[in-house]
This record gives C-alpha cells, structure tokens and sequence, in this order.
C-alpha cells in the first residue's frame, strides 16, 4: 500500500488563455446524480458552514444539466450554495447563459478556476477522461490549490447514463478517497466499474497495481456473497462491502452501501510508485 501524496498548492494566477483543451461535451440529464448525492453528503456541512458556499462544475458539457442539477442537490445540503458552470469551450458558454438564475452562473475558463475567491467545491466529472494520464499529476496539483482551506475536488469518469461511477476525492493537500458507485440492480460483478476508473487509474487496472488486487477481492467477495441476492442485489452488497473491510480501508459505512456505494481510503489504491508526472 503506498502512502497518499502530498500536493504542493499552485499560486492562482489568472493567465490569459484557458488551461486545458476542448474535448468532447457528452453529458446527460440526471448522469451525475449518484455523484451530486455522495457530495451533498459527504461535503454539505463544509457548505452550509462556509461564508461564501461557492461550488464549480468544472467542464460541464454541451448543455448545463448538470450545473443546473448540481445546485438543485447542494441547496438540500446547504440552502446558500451557489454553483458557477466553468467551459473551455466558449459556445457551450453562451448557449448555458440563459439557464443562469440565482445562484448559478457560467464563465469561460479551464483548470485555473476563473474566480475572485476560492471554491469550497470544484467536481470535474468526464473531464480528465480524454486528456493523458500523465496530465492528472499536473491538473490535480492546480485544481486543489483553488480549493479554499477545507475545500473539495472531487474528480471522476461514469457511463453515459450514470448507472457505474468511479470518483476521486481530494482535499488542498492531495487524494484522500476513491467511491465506486453503482445501480445495483445493473450490475453484474463490482468489476464492472473498472470501465469508468478516473484516469489516474484506469491505466493501472493490471497484475500488480492495488486497484487491480481490489477489484479482484471484489468480485470474490461478490461471488461469496451470492446466497444473499436472494434479498435483492443491495443485501448482496452490503454483505460484499462488510467482507471487504476485513483487508481493505473502506472509510464510509451501512448508510452508504445501501446506496449501492463503497468509499476506500486513496493509499490503498493508489499506483505504484505514485501517479504519473
Ligand atoms: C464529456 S464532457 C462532460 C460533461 C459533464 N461534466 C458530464 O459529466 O456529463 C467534458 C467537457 O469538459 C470540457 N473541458 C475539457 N477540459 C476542460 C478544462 N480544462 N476546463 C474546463 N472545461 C474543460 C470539454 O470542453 C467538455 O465540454
């Protein structure tokens, strides 16, 4: 298991191009909604408890859904949350604007995070999916030095209907977890989420690699479980998870599981050798 990497912050600077690249803008109402909902739990009291609750939906596609959504989720967490719609390409900018509305905005911009203060939350879904692996070093580093202290990046890749999802969590100081979440009614064995892993890890899913030795404990457990499907595909889950955590540092509870998710702390998974720079 390798420890968790310290990030160094970036100075923010407002340079005069976007950072990044424009890549496609698949998105979909209601994809993210597995996502919004964990966020909306897992960070809603640093939300409520901040002065000025700002969140990003950093790359937010050919259409605003999921901005717009994002808001709707948070407001039950933290009625005060605001969400600002960040776009590299400036056409899906312009065609956002007439959805903006109290609190929700849309501007042009890339990894630097054009804002005058710093985001308690910036989520990156499907974003980092189509640029390199040994970019993510680099974007992570910038994104967590524009979280406000106690700030949340929370960055990961799901399938078009957001059915299997797979998400990194970091603070200002680095990675701290990986969610996988599923419906679990769909779901065939936990490997097949391996298809959405963030691009920090989806390279790694081989013979050697924490991820790989994970998933494959996985679908053991899976398998083990398998008298219990029939109470339905969540009592399986549950009973799989439970079996995890005798060798695996899984970090959420029952509550969650029930959800059809499993959180596990990121220097259990984490590439050998680190992430690539
Ligand atoms: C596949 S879409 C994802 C849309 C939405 N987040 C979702 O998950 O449904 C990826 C979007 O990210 C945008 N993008 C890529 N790099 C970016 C960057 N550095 N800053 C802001 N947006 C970026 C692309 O232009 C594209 O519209």
């Amino acid at each position: 298991m390798s420890a968790p990497r310290t990030l160094v912050p970036v100075t923010p600077r407002t340079p005069s191009r976007p950072v990044g690249t424009v890549t496609r803008g698949t998105t979909n109402p209601n994809r993210l909604r597995r996502m919004d909902r964990w966020i909306a739990a897992a960070h809603g009291a640093a939300l409520r408890r901040a002065a000025d609750p700002v969140a990003v939906d950093l790359g937010y596609g050919a259409a605003p859904w999921t901005a717009v959504e994002l808001l709707a989720r948070l407001r039950e967490a933290a009625p005060r949350a605001r969400v600002v719609g960040i776009e590299i390409e400036p056409a899906r900018v312009a065609a956002a604007k007439p959805y903006a509305r109290e609190g929700l905005e849309f501007r042009h911009g890339g990894f630097e995070v054009p804002l005058e203060s710093p985001p308690v939350l910036i989520r990156a879904a499907n974003v980092l999916r189509q640029y390199d692996e040994d970019r993510v070093a680099d974007v992570w580093r910038r994104l967590c030095g524009r979280l406000a202290p106690g700030g949340l990046l929370v960055e990961g890749t799901c399938d078009e209907i957001g059915r299997r999802h797979v998400w990194v969590a970091l603070g200002p100081e680095g990675p701290r977890t990986v969610t996988f979440a599923t419906r679990l009614g769909s779901l065939h064995t936990p490997s097949d989420l391996a298809e959405r892993l963030p691009k920090a890890l989806i390279h790694r899913n081989v013979p050697g690699e924490p991820v790989h030795a994970f998933l494959r404990d996985f679908d053991r457990a899976w398998a083990a479980a398998a008298p219990y499907a029939s109470y339905g595909a969540r009592q399986r889950w549950i009973r799989t998870v439970r079996a995890l955590t005798a060798d695996w540092p899984v970090v959420d509870g029952p509550a969650r599981w029930r959800q059809g998710e499993v959180t596990v702390a990121w220097g259990a998974l984490a590439p050998v050798g680190g992430i690539r720079d």
